[in-house]
């Protein structure tokens, strides 16, 4: 599933993260690339450990955690530390995939690439181009989003950033092994949420409300991983 989760950071944090931004050190973005992405990557990031990154993270992990969509959505087991992007003069990313399986740095832990997010940290207005285009079986995505948004694809999928031909694209990205590793289970969950969640609005109390959470806890238990 691709789903653009709204208003990840307030207005108050964007301008916090942008504030931090201009402190940042920026370097080749080949560093956290794999082989056949490093050939294809062309783009700068903040260093892994630099304390902008390490803060504005927290900012964006903590946000992430109070996010009913996002939790509702993705049912994290493990989020990577996020990393930052930025693309100006021509820079773009070509077509690749995640790694399957990421080691968190500083750490001996390891985790699995079910769903790849990137946030959006720069108005769209602020720069020509620089689309992450998502290709699945339901064809070709382009995605651009206001600040402070953030899409949420499956790791699995080809994807790419167009260049960026005028002013700088600058985006939190990072991965999400989820309790449930399957895609097409994680969708049937989260469209099963978000039914009772309107039911239990439209009609207060009714009692199918019960019986449909205890189907959606049965299916969680027979699918997580924890
Ligand atoms: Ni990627």
């Amino acid at each position: 599933m691709l789903l653009s989760i709204p208003d990840v950071l307030t207005s108050d944090q964007f301008a916090q993260a942008k504030k931090l931004l201009t402190k940042a050190e920026w370097v080749d973005g080949r560093v956290t690339a794999g082989h056949q992405s490093a050939r294809a990557k062309d783009n700068q990031q903040i260093p892994e450990g630099h304390w902008v990154a390490k803060q504005l993270g927290e900012i964006i992990l903590s946000s992430l955690g109070k996010n009913a969509l996002f939790v509702s959505a993705a049912l994290p087991a493990k989020v990577f530390p996020p990393l930052f992007n930025r693309y100006q003069g021509g820079q773009s990313f070509g077509t690749h995939v995640d790694n399957a399986v990421r080691q968190v740095p500083g750490t001996a832990h390891y985790i699995r690439t079910d769903l790849s997010a990137t946030l959006f940290l720069a108005q769209p207005e602020e720069y020509e181009g620089g689309e992450l285009v998502v290709e699945d079986t339901y064809g070709v995505h382009k995605v651009k989003l206001p600040a402070g948004h953030m899409i949420l694809y499956p790791s699995s999928s080809l994807h790419h950033v167009n260049p960026v031909t005028k002013g700088a694209r600058v985006a939190s990205f990072f991965w999400i092994q989820s309790m449930v590793r399957d895609d097409g289970r994680r969708t049937i969950l989260l469209d099963l949420d978000l039914a009772i969640q309107q039911l239990n609005k439209d009609i207060p109390e009714h009692r199918s409300v019960v019986q449909l959470t205890g189907v959606y806890h049965n299916l969680l238990r027979s699918w997580a991983d924890v």
